[in-house]
């Protein structure tokens, strides 16, 4: 497992920011070192099947980190209005739902679901669902839970709005034809109803929508890497991952 240990020497103050990252140095000495550290903070955004999931738990198992997986909040909580009978796009009723979610409600419910999915990104074109699942994540990426010392988050809006300070950021995408191709070998044992072309023109129309939408739309953070997996294998595009994410921590160490 790689070390992240010098990487933690020169960071921030937690996120309260109460001295500046200059200042830092002369703390050192003064408080102890596990006051100082904070996190590692792996964000991967990208489009449905992109292969941001399995790369960041690839990431995740391998550094020891603690993964979430943050469209799993959003499926949860319109998969509890789908089966509540209610309308995704009725904004008081996802609000409702979206406040009083845990990942708990959902344990064990298929959430993976074409339904859930198409669902999930009508209830996150709503600011209120947003706003009260950030908390949740933005404290998963400051606490990682089992004293982890770093979080994987993958999204569509972790570089950008939820962990705009990350440590290591990735655009995750590959071409459409082959996003669906992947969904479609995923879905095809549960649903043999449905062509590739469907998955196509579902992710398309999630894709719209979630690129378009005015809160959080998804999007490149300016400094994250960007990570084609069109024509990349898991373990390539894990090896490609890992060659930026150790690139950072060497930088650090400098
Ligand atoms: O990642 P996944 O495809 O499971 O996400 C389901 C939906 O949840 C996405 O289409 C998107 O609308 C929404 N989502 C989001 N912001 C995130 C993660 C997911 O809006 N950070």
């Amino acid at each position: 497992m790689v070390s992240f240990a010098p990487y933690f020497k020169g960071l921030r103050l937690a996120r309260e920011d109460l001295v500046s990252p200059r200042s830092m140095p002369q703390m050192r000495g003064v408080m102890p070192e596990h006051v100082i550290s904070e996190p590692v903070v792996i964000a991967l955004d990208g489009p449905a099947a992109s292969g941001k999931g399995t790369l960041a738990k690839a990431i995740a198992e391998h550094y020891g980190f603690a993964y979430l997986d943050t469209g799993s909040l959003y499926r949860g909580v319109a998969y509890l209005l789908l089966r509540a009978g209610a309308d995704p796009a009725n904004a008081a009723a996802a609000e409702v739902a979206a406040r009083a979610f845990s990942l708990e409600a959902v344990e064990g419910a298929d959430i993976r679901t074409r339904e859930v999915g198409a669902a999930a990104s009508v209830v996150a074109a709503q600011p209120a669902v947003r706003q009260a699942l950030l908390d949740f994540q933005r404290d998963f990426a400051r606490r990682p839970p089992r004293g982890a010392k770093g979080a994987v988050l993958d999204g569509r809006d972790i570089g950008t709005v939820v962990c705009p300070g990350a440590t290591v950021k990735f655009f995750v995408m590959a071409s459409p034809a082959v996003r669906a191709h992947r969904r479609f070998l995923e879905l095809k044992a549960a649903r043999p109803d449905l062509s590739e072309a469907d998955v196509l023109a579902d992710l398309e129309e999630r894709d719209a929508r979630d690129a378009a939408r005015a809160d959080a739309p998804m999007a490149r953070a300016e400094d994250a890497e960007l990570l084609d997996t069109t024509h990349l294998t898991i373990e390539a595009a894990f090896a490609a991952a890992r060659r930026v994410i150790d690139g950072v921590v060497r930088r650090c160490e400098d």
